[in-house]
């Protein structure tokens, strides 16, 4: 089979990766599925969407059978941390047990299984964290992922499956976190914001890139995909705000235990992308220079 009849589907495909990297694959010429739960929210496109809830066995066999991806990359995830450490059993059956209901498809058809897990695997206590690290997650979201993770590797076939570990995804659009910032300091709010937590943040335009990459190379087995660029939460927010020329005097440095969240947070977990830069040929983009492009 050729590249470009290459069929992907995308789990997740509302949401702020899935919408990017759906487009991303539609212009390189991949036959793209777009799936996720409720109506589309996306225009403009020349691509299938169905409506997908992972955690359903019917619909995932349905849609699988239906259509025989040669690669599926899941990004369908319950994102919200505290309503994850809230809602624990609704946490597990979306972020981990849906893995169920694809594992059997993927071994019968042979598809690549590219899955989204994130830096919050690991506990935070050291930072510049690389593939093998142990994990030792801090909350049920973290929890929920790597037991995703766990059950991909203990079920697949080396050759079967990516993990991509990324970290703050930002990008353009309306739900996250470059635009909660842009319209809290746009209506004048006072935001208080965490020093004391370090983070990689992610351009999703080039997560997409790497995510094309690692198809195009059929790369498997464990990624970390970031900028590489390790940075305070308060750093990132000052950033855009000076990016967006908006007042800096009404961003407030606290610490996390002033912030009292549901959900524990990792002080670091700052990824190290050495691996992606050296297979993949992953060249991240800073953060001044992606917000440039966005805002
Ligand atoms: N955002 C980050 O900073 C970050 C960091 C590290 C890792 N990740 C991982 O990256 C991936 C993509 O994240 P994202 O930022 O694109 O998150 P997102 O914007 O929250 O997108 C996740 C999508 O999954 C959908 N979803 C939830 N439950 C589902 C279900 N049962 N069946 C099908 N779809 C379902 C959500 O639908 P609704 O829109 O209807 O809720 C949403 O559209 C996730 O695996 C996430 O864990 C994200």
């Amino acid at each position: 089979m050729s590249l470009n009849n290459k069929k992907i589907l995308i789990t997740g495909a509302n949401g702020l990766l899935g919408q990017v990297l759906r487009l991303f694959l539609e212009k390189h010429g991949f036959v793209v599925i777009a799936t996720g739960l409720g109506s589309d929210r996306l225009c403009n496109h020349n691509h299938v969407y169905k409506e997908l809830d992972v955690t359903s066995l019917e619909q995932c066999a349905y849609v699988i059978n239906k259509y025989e991806p040669s690669v599926i990359v899941n990004a369908a995830a319950m994102t919200n941390v505290d309503e994850c450490e809230i809602s624990k059993t609704k946490c597990l059956a979306v972020n981990s047990s849906s893995i169920d209901n694809f594992i059997p498809h993927v071994i019968n058809y042979k598809i690549h299984l590219i899955q989204i897990s994130t830096d919050f695997v690991f506990n935070g206590f050291s930072g510049g964290y690389v593939e093998n690290d142990a994990c030792n997650p801090l909350n049920n979201y973290g929890m929920s992922k790597l037991s995703a993770e766990k059950n991909i590797k203990n079920n697949l076939g080396d050759e079967l499956y990516t993990i991509i570990r990324t970290s703050l995804i930002y990008g353009p659009g309306e739900n996250n976190f470059l635009a909660w910032v842009r319209t809290k300091l746009e209506t004048g709010d006072i935001l208080n914001i965490v020093h004391d937590q370090y983070r990689t943040p992610t351009y999703v335009n080039d997560l997409a890139l790497a995510i094309l990459r690692i198809i195009e190379l059929k790369k498997y087995g464990l990624y970390h995909i970031s900028s590489g660029e390790k940075l305070s939460i308060f750093d990132i927010v000052c950033n855009i705000a000076i990016c967006l020329r908006l007042d800096l005097s009404k961003i407030n440095k606290i610490n996390s235990r002033e912030l009292n969240q549901i959900a524990s947070r990792p002080s670091d977990s700052t990824l190290d992308i050495d691996k992606a830069i050296k297979e993949l040929g992953f060249a991240p983009t800073k953060l001044n220079n992606a917000l440039k492009n966005i805002l």
